[in-house]
């Protein structure tokens, strides 16, 4: 097993301002946690650039650490060594370029539809009639414009997830941050929402990093997809999808290349686990 060990914070909360290029960019990071008195080393040596309007997938077993590197590059935590960059500049706040989805759809229940989807221009202080047209705008685009006044406790969980949607685009960021943004639709509603993501990130091309545990998901939406492995997490692998788009849903089922990323991601992350779980088994006999 790898020593745990405490990583110091380096000299990279500077404000410097260093090669833009890659709009996100992880440069050898490593982090930890600290649970009790043990500090447990959660990332090492990752090392990962996202490209201007690239849809990138980052798998991998549980607890590897995907959540984490995403909190960083959204400015939510702090690599405590390492860099990670967005347009070159420390990921050290939010920002107003960049906007997050998470599984929980968290909308405001005392809120109608529409005024959900104002609510981040609102934080903005964007004027009123120029959120309202906006907001319209995105229903229209998510197919929901009728639905504009409802109550959000009267929508299907597919309709909440839209309205999440024009949500997060309506700010038309250029970075979104996706945890698991699906994992709490049912299978037809999910396969649903992926080609209507598909369909609205085409038209406005932001840089996504899409975290999922659904390697078919991340395999369909996908320019790149990245495996991790587990503890401490880092890339053990980085696949380049070149699937036409629009993608459909019937590659999944129709298309040999489909089929032929799927096995190699599959027995990677078969490998990961199996690994995952020898390491977790050897410690406990250790302990
Ligand atoms: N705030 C925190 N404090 C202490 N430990 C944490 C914290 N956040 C995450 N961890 C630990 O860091 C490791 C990586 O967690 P993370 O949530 O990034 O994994 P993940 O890959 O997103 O997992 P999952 O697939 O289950 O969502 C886990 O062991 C977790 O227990
Ligand atoms: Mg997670």
């Amino acid at each position: 097993m790898r020593q745990t060990s405490t990583v110091r914070p380096g000299p990279e909360s500077a404000q410097r301002i260093e090669e833009p290029g890659a709009p996100i960019a992880f440069r050898n990071v490593s982090h930890n946690f600290i649970h009790g008195k043990r500090a447990v080393l959660v990332l090492e040596e990752f090392d990962l650039e996202i490209g201007a309007s690239e849809f990138v997938s980052i798998v991998g077993p549980s607890g590897c650490g995907k959540t984490t590197a995403l909190s960083m590059a959204g400015g939510l935590e702090r690599p405590r060594h390492g860099r990670v960059l967005l347009d070159g500049r420390p990921c050290d706040g939010t920002s107003d370029d960049v906007a997050f989805m998470f599984a929980r759809d968290a909308l405001l229940p005392w809120r109608r539809v529409r005024r959900n989807v104002e609510l981040g221009m609102e934080v903005r202080r964007v004027p009123a009639a120029e959120r309202r047209r906006r907001a319209d705008e995105w229903l229209r685009r998510v197919r929901l414009e009728e639905f504009a006044d409802s109550d959000v406790l009267h929508l299907s969980q597919g309709m909440r997830q839209r309205v999440a949607i024009a949500r997060t685009l309506v700010q038309s960021p250029r970075v979104v941050l996706m945890d698991e943004p699906f994992a709490a639709l049912d299978a037809q509603t999910r396969a649903n929402q992926q080609q209507e993501f598909a369909r609205l990130w085409e038209a406005e091309r932001p840089t996504v990093v899409f975290v999922t545990h659904d390697l078919e998901e991340a395999i369909l939406l996908s320019d790149r997809v990245v495996l991790m492995a587990a503890r401490p997490g880092r890339i053990v692998a980085d696949l380049r999808i070149d699937l036409p788009r629009p993608r459909t849903q019937e590659m999944r089922t129709q298309s040999p290349d489909f089929a032929g990323y799927l096995e190699t991601l599959s027995g990677r992350l078969r490998e990961e686990v199996a690994a995952a779980e020898e390491r977790r088994q050897a410690e406990g006999e250790r302990a």
